[in-house]
């Protein structure tokens, strides 16, 4: 049977590549809607080669744009018209790709109509992580990982029995590192959050929310040849390991699948030409980003949120130049010290640490926070 599927961020990295997967397998899928920012020539050819029935873009101009070129299509704008995608009859499944916190909203509205959720945007179970789960809860809902991290620990555990663990015995996690390599081809946001570990560190909260784990039961070890993706360590000692060459158009293509797997005709991993596999713990003083999400994680409440988004203005800033590399960790570490978080947060209040932290960001950045701010919209 086809899968019908909406792709939000359909321009970014990991859109592009769920369009090959999608073009790999026509007898298995079809495109019900798109969504992405500002980049609406590249989502012209994507309506062109799939024809959706319906596409979002940032601003109302380019919708109008474009729904005079493609009178067939429902064109919306903005995060409403995210949402609109999100929550489309036709869709069975939302493959969520935006960068930032402007995802939270959207896999909220795909999860209240009953669509399954395929997650690759971070930024969304860091900031708003117990808010999904009660969503989760409430809608009975489903959300499938496509981070390679936690499609890995994710196909490890399945068929595993884990509700008789206490959290003490809980299987060690260890989301394995990608930082560096030379075959990841990621959006820029994610590029920068590679080279400061915060991209680890946004991955441990995210396996907080996916796999329900106390932060002392995830641990991150460097792997520099990225062949292992995670291991996951049970009460006997037992370890599983996920295993590929690093390319995303596996664990996207395992998310859309699950639980089948289809063939693919990617390049394959050979054991005997893999040489040493090494791993070793991260340098936690030259990586403060990563103890700096450790941290917001144990205090919990609005904490994570207001660190994704002071992370989000200092990648922001740090890309147009107005900050160096190494303010970045301190400017997160500045607004967290300055952030009267509040424990069991609802929406709204996920909602002001986010408006809150970027201001004080950009403030204690000395620029005008107008520039850098891109909030989540209510
Ligand atoms: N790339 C990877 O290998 C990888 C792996 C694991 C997880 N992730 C996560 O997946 C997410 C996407 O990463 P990426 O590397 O694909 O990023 P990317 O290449 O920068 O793409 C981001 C996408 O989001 C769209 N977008 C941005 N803001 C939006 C908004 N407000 N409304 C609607 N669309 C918006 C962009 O549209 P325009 O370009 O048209 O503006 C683009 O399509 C991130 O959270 C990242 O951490 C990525």
């Amino acid at each position: 049977m086809t899968k019908n599927i909406a792709i939000l961020g359909s321009t970014g990295s990991i859109g592009r590549q769920t369009l090959e997967v999608v073009s790999a397998h026509p007898e298995s899928f079809a495109v019900a809607g798109l969504a992405c920012g500002v980049n609406i020539q590249e989502l012209r050819g994507q309506i062109r080669e799939v024809r959706p029935s319906a596409v979002s873009v940032a601003s109302e101009a380019d919708a109008h744009v474009l729904q005079k070129e493609f009178p067939t299509v429902s064109c919306f704008w903005g995060p409403e018209g995210l949402c609109r995608i999100a929550s489309l009859p036709q869709a069975d499944c939302v493959l969520v790709a935006v960068v930032g916190s402007a995802g939270l909203r959207a896999v909220l509205e795909a999860i209240s109509h009953g669509k399954t959720v395929l997650l690759a945007n971070k930024e969304t179970l860091v900031a708003g992580g117990s808010v999904v789960r009660k969503h989760l809860l409430m809608y009975r809902g489903a959300l499938i990982p496509v981070d390679s991290e936690h499609s890995a620990i994710f196909q490890c555990l399945k068929g595993e029995n884990r509700r008789q663990l206490s959290p003490e015995q809980l299987d060690k996690v260890r989301p394995e590192d990608a930082l560096k390599h030379p075959t990841w081809l990621m959006g820029a946001k994610i590029t920068i959050d590679s080279a400061t570990m915060m991209n680890k560190g946004l991955e441990v909260i995210e396996a907080r929310w996916l796999f329900d784990l106390p932060a002392t039961a995830i641990e991150v070890v460097i792997h520099p040849q990225s062949i292992i993706h995670s291991m996951v360590e049970f009460q006997d000692g037992s370890v599983l390991a996920h295993m590929s060459l690093p390319d995303m158009r596996l664990p996207i293509q395992y998310a859309l699948t699950y639980p089948e797997r289809l063939s693919s005709s990617w390049p394959r991993m050979n054991p005997a030409q893999l040489g040493t596999l090494t791993f070793f713990p991260p340098d936690r003083k030259k990586f403060p980003c990563l103890d700096l999400a450790y941290g917001a994680l144990e205090k919990g409440g609005t904490w994570p949120a207001a660190m994704n988004a002071a992370n989000e203005v200092s990648v922001e800033l740090f890309l147009s130049k107005r900050i160096g590399f190494s303010a970045i960790p301190s400017l997160i570490a500045k607004v967290l010290e300055a952030h009267k978080g509040i424990m069991e947060p609802d929406m709204e209040d996920i909602l002001e640490a986010d408006r809150w932290a970027r201001e004080e960001a950009s403030h204690h950045a000395g620029a005008s926070h107008h520039a850098v701010a891109r909030m989540i919209q209510p």
